[in-house]
């Protein structure tokens, strides 16, 4: 499990986090934590600075070599990593001539620790692994131990920073890089809140990739005990811009604006904005790479009845373009859909029903809402707002939103929909605009979750929380 965390911090941004909390001199008596230190990326600096500090300070060899070994502390969980980081230290220590330090470094679970230290500074780089990278045992215990991890889907860095905020003194300095997403997911609600009071500032480097083609945005956060303002220092490195933000402005998402939004008007209270159907099994229902017009809807030899066929759509085929079909395996009368019975589907739609037989295993052991059949849909999520017009939006944003037009019979099955609500008195074309404006797309950039490359991504309450002027 481990492994996959194993990205190390690049030596630029190793200065960054230890300049961010001024750990530059008057260094000797002061302790300093690394609680997931890998190779030593970070503490070859520390003991750099430290050393050449208590030099400059005066400080006898015998005197640094004791305060290296009492100043200084490290966890590292990995044996290889731990002794490659015991190496680097020596030969950092070697430099200034100063042999045979017992490092206070442990090859531990830092977690699951029990030292009575209060430090001075907290300094890292934390592995992130997300809740399905976690073993099952292991998340158990964290959601014992930690508060943060207690509901849902936690990150492992969660519980490191939680740590971590209870062993500093009541001066202590913390200075973490952390995913981006810490500030947007519904599960980071208990983490932030932890945070928020002591937290200094935000250095975010949401268009930079640090870790070299990671698939993480990150941030540092700098935290101090003695600070209590009400507000924190945002700094986008990327755009080079900074502002302060009001700490009670911080809600559910964190997010970061200089501008107060002066709308009145929430998306939600107009449109609707719910998830696609789901089939929970693609590969039967939907129909790719096969013009069945042409072939008359027959397909492995299989003539398919017409009436169930639609045009199907996502965001992804609409982007590139290709015409693709879905089997949709129910009635609709007068507007409403009509789920048919096992017999009736049978007598009614031959075709179709061997059609599906052939995929009938895998149909069957998908895990479907108790009341659908198998030849249905495995979700009945959504149904109801087929047969109306929509527009179509994917969850993941990058350079621009892309939102669709669809007509009735068509049928979406990955994406977000978006509805009229019955009393909107706004058309779709205005939500279409809505979407497509200027100010969506920054709201967007500004509470979507950070994924790789340059994108985010959001949800349907995200949409529906969007607040727009007049159109
Ligand atoms: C993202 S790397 C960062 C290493 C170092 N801090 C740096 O910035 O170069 C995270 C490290 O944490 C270690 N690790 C993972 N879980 C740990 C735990 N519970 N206790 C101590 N170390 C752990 C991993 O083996 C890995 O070396």
């Amino acid at each position: 499990m481990y492994t996959k965390c194993q990205v190390f911090t690049p030596n630029n941004y190793v200065h960054e986090l230890l300049d961010s909390v001024s750990y530059t001199e008057h260094l000797y008596g002061l302790k300093l934590l690394e609680n997931s230190c890998g190779d030593g990326n970070i503490l070859k600096e520390v003991v750099r600075r430290y050393i050449i500090d208590a030099i400059k300070q005066g400080y006898s060899k015998r005197q640094i070599v004791t305060g290296l070994e009492s100043d200084i502390y490290g966890y590292e969980i990995d044996k290889k990593h731990y002794n490659k980081c015991i190496d680097n230290l020596n030969q950092i220590a070697m430099q200034f001539n100063l042999p045979n330090i017992r490092w206070s470094i442990f090859n531990q679970d830092y977690l699951f620790s029990n030292v009575e230290i209060k430090y001075d500074y907290i300094i890292g780089n934390p592995p992130y692994l997300n809740y399905s990278e976690i073993d099952k045992s292991n998340r158990f215990n964290l959601k014992e131990k930690f508060e943060t991890c207690r509901l849902g889907k936690f990150d492992y860095c969660y519980a490191f920073i939680e740590k971590s905020l209870t062993e500093l003194n009541e001066r202590g300095k913390f200075s973490y890089l952390v995913p981006g997403s810490i500030f947007k997911t519904v599960f980071g609600k208990a983490l932030r809140d932890k945070i928020k009071c002591n937290l200094v500032a935000i250095k975010d480097y949401k268009c930079l990739d640090i870790f070299n083609g990671a698939l993480v945005k990150s941030v540092i956060i700098i935290l101090d005990n003695s600070y209590n303002k009400e507000v924190i220092n945002y700094i986008d490195i990327s755009n080079k811009i900074q502002f302060d933000i009001e700490k009670k402005s911080l809600q559910e998402k964190w997010i970061f604006s200089k501008y107060k939004s002066i709308s009145t008007k929430r998306f939600g209270d107009y449109f609707k904005v719910s998830n696609t159907i789901a089939t929970l099994y693609n590969k039967a229902f939907v129909i790719k790479n096969i013009d069945l017009e042409k072939y008359k809807y027959v397909i492995n030899n299989i003539k398919l009845e017409e009436s169930l066929i639609k045009p199907a759509y996502s965001p992804k085929s609409l982007r590139y373009g290709k015409r693709e079909f879905i089997i949709f395996p129910y009635l609709i009368k007068r507007g409403k859909i009509i789920r048919m019975t096992e017999i009736e589907f049978q007598e009614r739609f031959p075709g179709i029903r061997n059609y599906l037989t052939l995929y009938e295993d895998k149909l069957l052991s998908r895990d479907r809402d108790k009341s659908c059949k198998w030849f249905e849909y495995g979700r009945s999520q959504a149904l109801g707002l087929v047969n109306k017009e929509k527009l179509l939006i994917s969850t993941i944003i990058t350079n621009t939103v892309l939102v669709y037009s669809l007509k009735r019979q068509d049928i979406p099955y990955s994406g977000l929909i978006i509805t009229k609500l019955s009393n909107s008195g706004l058309s779709l074309s205005i939500a279409k605009k809505i979407l497509q404006s200027r100010d969506f797309f920054n709201y967007v950039r500004s509470i979507g979750v950070p994924l790789n490359g340059n994108s985010v991504r959001i949800t349907s309450k995200d949409i529906e929380n969007f607040t727009f002027r007049e159109i």
